[in-house]
């Protein structure tokens, strides 16, 4: 029993930590949005803190005094502690008032501030899908637009004005470590602002249930210096990488003349279709399907194969595919860097 206790007292101490350093964390800002809100969240919890410890003192403190003062009678005892009750009660009122007052107004400037849209912003357009996301970085001129999806790169210190949308449900995006969160709503849209001020690898989550795989839609933005998110972006910009060995060429043709090609973009190639993630530069993002699997040649295998398996209730229909055209596809993508 007391080993069990010091356990779990670890794993709180443990979760607390993370929750002050992990790139999944609110208490972890990286940019002045959250750190706005993470101040917002530490006030309110200071503030109730001690509210509730001074209620618990004075409640220990009235029950010490009621015996200590039961021996006391007669009228003028009485009226002398009803006139310092009410004083005293007078006195708690105005507190919370003030407490209640000071606690709105601060709500009322970190919204403020959370509601102003710079005007220099890169603008992002993100789409919510059961359970992906879809990411055009937006442009007047349309060969600048770029398109990508569950991962996304963004300057260190330049603000990013995030368009959000949904295709099906609703979604809600939450970055914690730079933002809060905002629903991504069927034929409407939403504005949210990211503001890095470290470079870093953040990562984010659907926040709205949407479906099965609601807890496997995943996000992660990386944060880099300006120059450094140029190359990449120029990078994406590109057109998909074409084949080089008999394994790649064979995995191209695989793939334009299967299912494939229905739901997918590889740009240089005939794949243009919208309705999945865009894999131009497929094997440049860290993680498959949102998050779900480590981007590996053999995981992509996997998951063409049996997208099912690692989770259900996906839109991707399985592939079945002979083992050779299945390794060749799985070379071919994993070379689209
Ligand atoms: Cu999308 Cu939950």
């Amino acid at each position: 029993m007391g080993a069990k206790a010091i356990v779990l007292v670890g794993a709180g101490l443990a979760v607390l930590a993370s929750g002050c350093t992990s790139n999944h964390a609110a208490l972890n800002p990286a940019g002045p949005r959250a750190r706005h809100i993470a101040d917002l969240m530490l006030l309110f919890v200071g503030v109730s803190t001690i509210v509730y410890l001074v209620v618990i003192a004075f409640l220990i403190w009235a029950m010490w005094r009621r015996r200590a003062r039961a021996h006391l009678q007669g009228a003028q005892a009485t009226r002398a502690a009803e006139n310092k009750a009410r004083r005293v009660i007078g006195a708690a009122l105005a507190l919370t008032v003030v407490v209640l007052i000071t606690l709105a107004l601060a709500d009322f400037f970190v919204q403020r501030f959370l509601a102003a849209h710079p005007a220099d912003a890169l603008r992002v357009l993100v789409t919510g899908h059961q359970y992906w996301w879809e990411v055009e970085y937006d442009d007047p001129d349309p060969s600048q637009r770029l398109h990508t999806a569950n991962e996304f790169h963004i300057p260190v210190g330049r603000p990013v004005e995030l368009v959000l949308t949904s295709q099906d449900v609703i979604h809600s995006m939450w970055l914690p470590n730079l933002t809060g969160k905002k629903d991504l709503i069927p034929g409407h849209t939403n504005t949210e602002v990211l503001l890095a001020d470290k470079p870093g690898e953040y990562s984010g989550q659907c926040a709205e249930f949407c479906g099965l795989q609601h807890a496997q839609m995943r996000l992660i933005v990386r944060a880099e210096p300006a120059a450094q998110f140029e190359t990449w972006r120029q990078q994406q910009l590109a057109p998909a990488r074409a084949p080089q060995s008999d394994a790649e060429r064979r995995g191209q043709e695989v793939f334009v003349r299967s299912t494939c090609i229905l739901c997918h973009t590889i740009q240089g190639t005939d794949a243009s279709a919208t309705v999945a993630p865009d894999l131009t530069h497929l094997a440049s993002r860290g993680m498959l399907a949102a998050g779900t699997l480590p981007n590996t040649q053999g995981n992509l295998s996997s998951w063409i194969l049996a997208p099912h398996r690692f989770k259900p209730g996906v839109q991707m229909p399985a592939t079945a595919l002979p083992p050779d055209e299945l390794a060749a596809l799985a070379a071919y993508l994993a070379s689209l860097r």
